[in-house]
């Protein structure tokens, strides 16, 4: 099978996947945080959670770079070093920065999670790595990526600003939720999904690549929805709440 020319429809496939998920998540919120709720099957601790969604994306990528035969390509590396920056971040550093010890997370939530972090991290891998026409060093120069490796760097300063932000809103060993203030949050409620969808629309535009696309639009379909109901949330739990705030995007949504 020539697996170079039925990437794009595989890629599409995937992507046809997430656009399908979005609608389902504006009504049913996913099963963790402060929308954890009975009926999900067992629960752990929610850092046990976040490690075991996260990790396997950290692999994945890993088991495809060392498959592939790019093992001192610096555009290989460089894209490697990306997407590891971020994922051993939020699987090995976010769980534990959380603050409110009794939070747990459905298992099926982690292994749902997984699932979609092994096939974004596979076919993300498996194009960079192995099947794209991309080697050297020449594409460092290409607008593409300069312009998306710029909104990668944005995004993930703003994504863990952000998160750090809310996680300090509580003390240790704290419940409950405050009105985030500060930054970005002057202007959205979610500005650390906002900078997530700008990290992986950056990774999009700086591969050049169906999975890079389907990666992006699969943040997209996880986190907007996510946005629209923790502001309406935070509108109903707070009389204060400011008013110009918006959801995920400054003065529009
Ligand atoms: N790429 C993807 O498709 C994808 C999908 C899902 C998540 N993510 C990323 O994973 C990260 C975590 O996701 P999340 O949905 O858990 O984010 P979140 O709802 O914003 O919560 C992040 C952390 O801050 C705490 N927190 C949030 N708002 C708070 C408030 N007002 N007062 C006090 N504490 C507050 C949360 O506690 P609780 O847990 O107790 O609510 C949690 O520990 C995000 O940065 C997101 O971008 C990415």
């Amino acid at each position: 099978v020539n697996w170079a020319s039925w990437f794009p429809q595989i890629a599409a496939a995937w992507t046809g996947v997430g656009i399908a998920v979005l609608p389902v998540l504006f009504f049913v919120p996913a099963p963790y945080g402060r929308y954890e709720r009975p009926g999900w099957g067992p629960t752990v601790r929610s850092p046990i959670g976040w490690i075991l969604m996260e990790t396997p994306s950290a692999l994945a990528i890993g088991l495809t770079f060392w498959w592939g035969n790019r093992h001192t390509d610096p555009l290989a590396l460089t894209f490697l070093g990306m997407w590891e920056a971020h994922y051993l971040y939020r699987a090995l550093i976010f769980p534990f920065l959380r603050r409110e010890a009794s939070r747990r997370m459905p298992l099926s939530v982690a292994a749902m999670g997984a699932g979609f972090n092994v096939v974004n991290g596979g076919l993300n891998g498996l194009w960079l790595f192995t099947l794209s026409g991309h080697t050297g060093t020449s594409w460092f120069a290409d607008p593409r990526f300069l312009l998306g490796g710029g909104l990668f760097a944005l995004g993930f300063a703003s994504h863990v600003h952000s998160d750090g932000v809310l996680l300090r809103l509580r003390g240790r060993g704290e419940s409950g939720y405050r009105i985030p203030r500060g930054g970005l949050f002057h202007f959205v409620s979610c500005p650390n999904y906002l900078g997530e969808i700008i990290e992986w629309t950056g990774w999009a535009l700086a591969t050049w690549s169906w999975a890079g696309l389907a990666f992006a639009i699969w943040t997209i379909a996880n986190l907007a929805p996510r946005a629209f109901s923790h502001h309406q949330w935070y509108r109903h739990q707070f009389a204060d709440y400011p008013a110009n705030r918006k959801a995920l995007l400054p003065f529009l949504l």
